[in-house]
């Protein structure tokens, strides 16, 4: 497997080609991860739900996310390591800096960091310094007492608008990927369209240029409610190993997401 890059995400970009992420926290299923040919993986913090049992990302610290970025990075070789910036780790420029170079110094490629606009300031920052960094629009987990529950982001026509120019400022300050949580298919089409970095999708309709998935999601090991943009990989697969691959093909040929794992406007 060839090693996966900021830069050779955007190549397939711009030769139409989809990539595949997931999300991993520890050094075994990274290794699996990456041996299925899977190209980014996410130490996101919804660590904090699917592996401290947390009901939200909230909880997450600083100290979670440097742990499972070194235990990730040892377990991968070839694959783009991406960390979250957990909750209030990026409250000015300052502490951004600060946090996103632990992230780095732990193992990560890019960091990771959920707003909009306003996030602009600390991207210029980390770019001057040498940071790449995926700007996380649409659904904000972090943000959920705000958003009022785990919504779909950008219906309205207004909503939209906002967050298409949004990905706009964030490209033009350095962001060097977007990932769009939970948005109706025709926005993330539009927003994939008109960014030349790389969009990776979650519940954002098979048009971005990727795709992620929490792995106990797609290994149907979450308990509970699972939302309508998850497929359970497993159900079909005899090993973990077989149920990452098969994700992976399922993104790259564009079978996954179908209209089932998708919201309209
Ligand atoms: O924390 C996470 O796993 C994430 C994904 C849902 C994109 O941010």
């Amino acid at each position: 497997m060839s090693l996966t890059t900021t830069q050779s995400l955007f190549k397939l970009k711009q030769q139409g080609e989809k990539f595949s992420c997931i999300t991993a926290y520890d050094a075994a299923f990274a290794h699996l991860a990456e041996e299925a040919g899977i190209d980014v993986l996410l130490i996101g913090d919804s660590l904090g739900m699917v592996l401290q049992g947390q009901s939200s990302t909230l909880p997450v610290s600083m100290g979670d996310m440097v742990y499972h970025t070194q235990c990730v990075a040892r377990g991968a070789k070839n694959a783009l390591i991406m960390a979250d910036l957990p909750f209030m780790a990026n409250n000015t420029v300052e502490d951004t800096l600060m946090h996103s170079g632990q992230l780095m110094k732990a193992g990560a490629h890019i960091v990771k960091l959920e707003g909009e606009a306003w996030l602009a300031d600390a991207i210029v920052e980390l770019s001057r310094r040498g940071i790449p960094v995926c700007a996380h629009l649409g659904l904000t987990p972090q943000s959920v007492n705000k958003l009022g529950g785990y919504r779909v982001q950008g219906k309205g026509n207004e909503e939209a608008e906002r967050i298409k120019q949004a990905c706009l400022d964030l490209e033009a300050a350095g962001a060097d990927l977007l990932l769009l949580e939970c948005v109706p298919t025709e926005l993330a089409d539009a927003i994939t369209r008109n960014a030349s970095i790389p969009v990776i999708g979650i519940g954002a309709g098979n048009v971005t240029d990727g795709q992620v998935l929490v792995m106990h999601d797609m290994l149907g090991v979450t308990s509970g409610h699972r939302p309508k943009f998850v497929k359970d990989f497993m159900a079909e697969s005899a090993s973990v190993l077989e149920a990452f691959q098969r994700y992976n093909q399922a993104v790259k040929s564009g079978d996954f997401p179908g209209p089932e794992h998708s919201f309209g406007a």
